[in-house]
């Protein structure tokens, strides 16, 4: 209860940018995790964890050679991973925004992603936002790699299929609000 009563702060703080009021069901983190390969070796990067919801699952299934690299821009968000996660030495948490994930894959010393995850509310953050984000995850991501997201409704899938005009989308009742995942190639 006490993680959700955090994550209801930070939305009061900054409702557009947290964009849900409590974070994601395990329903709809299962949908979202179910066609990643967790016994490979993989490099992985989430977009927006908030309190963790997809994190904590992510982390306790990679293989030890395995990269877990983990973008969030609330301060508070950040510093609770962070501390959870410092002692791991495959799992990267950054304090940044998603739009530089490019940068921030190469101060890594890594070009290209297996799989992106992103819990990002694009439709309140915007079209000019949404584009460069979603080119800048293509340009990460190698051929045949997915781009798994959740939105609450079909709003950005104009703007998804200009970047990735192969992808599956499946909805998620049990969550709050009801969740519609895309599973993109790259
Ligand atoms: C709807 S919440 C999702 C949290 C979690 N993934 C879940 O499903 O419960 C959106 C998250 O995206 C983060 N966020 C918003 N804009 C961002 C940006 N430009 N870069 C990184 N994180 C961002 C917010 O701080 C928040 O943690």
């Amino acid at each position: 209860m006490g993680r959700r009563i955090d994550f209801f702060i930070e939305f009061a703080k900054a409702p557009l940018k947290v964009g849900a009021i409590i974070p994601s069901s395990r329903y709809l983190r299962r949908r979202m995790l179910s066609s990643i390969p967790f016994n490979d070796d993989i490099i992985i990067v989430e977009y927006g964890p908030g309190n963790g919801v997809f994190t904590d699952y992510i982390a306790s299934s990679l293989t030890p050679n395995s990269t877990f690299i983990v973008v969030e821009n609330n301060p508070s968000f950040y510093k609770n991973l962070q501390e959870k996660y410092k002692s791991y030495p495959n799992i990267h948490i950054e304090l940044g925004s998603v739009e530089d994930i490019k940068e921030i894959l190469s101060s890594k010393g890594i070009e290209h992603a297996d799989y992106v995850i992103s819990g990002i509310p694009f439709l309140s953050l915007g079209t000019e936002f949404t584009h460069t984000v979603f080119s800048a995850t293509k340009e990460i991501l190698k051929p045949s790699s997915q781009f798994i997201l959740f939105q609450y409704t079909r709003v950005l899938e104009s703007i998804l299929v200009q970047h990735f005009p192969r992808y599956q989308t499946s909805k998620v009742l049990i969550n709050f609000p009801p969740a519609i995942v895309f599973k993109a190639q790259a």
